[in-house]
């Protein structure tokens, strides 16, 4: 990218608020709370540590746990499409919550996070 990382133009902190803020959504929504721990924290610094990485800085993830292999990372929890919607809906609340980031960069990210969320989808749809 000739603007360079997002990991770069997004920077270490806000990337870090973001997260906070992500997980803050997640933990309020009613699809998605039920999948997830009580105590977020271990959660929200995994996933640190991962968009860091992601975004095209240190590979901070893979130094401390592993390869991320995130499809069979996910498998143990029924996602759904409208799960990977849920998520992406809160990433999204928190980018626009979030005026340090730049929305060029926002949308930037977004597109590159929706492309990996298809991929953990490993529930159908639910059938009334
Ligand atoms: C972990 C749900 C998409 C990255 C988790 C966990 C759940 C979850 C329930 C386990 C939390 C824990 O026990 O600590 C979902 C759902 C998604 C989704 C419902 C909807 C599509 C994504 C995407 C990414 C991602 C798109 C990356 C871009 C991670 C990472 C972890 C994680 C890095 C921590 C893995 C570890 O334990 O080391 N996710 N996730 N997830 N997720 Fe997702």
């Amino acid at each position: 990218n000739p603007r360079g990382p997002l990991y770069e133009r997004i920077g270490a902190d806000a990337l870090a608020r973001l997260v906070d803020r992500f997980y803050a959504r997640v933990a309020a929504h009613p699809e998605l709370a039920p999948l997830f721990p009580a105590d977020l924290a271990l959660t929200a610094e995994k996933q640190l540590a991962f968009l860091t990485g992601f975004l095209g800085g240190p590979p901070l993830y893979h130094e401390r746990f592993g390869n991320p292999r995130l499809r069979a990372r996910h498998l143990p929890f029924p996602i759904t499409p409208a799960r990977a919607q849920a998520w992406l809906g809160c990433m999204e609340a928190a980018l626009r919550a979030s005026p340090e980031i730049d929305v060029a960069d926002a949308n930037e990210m977004l597109a590159a996070l929706a492309r990996v969320a298809v991929h953990m989808v490993n529930t159908p749809a639910e059938t009334p």
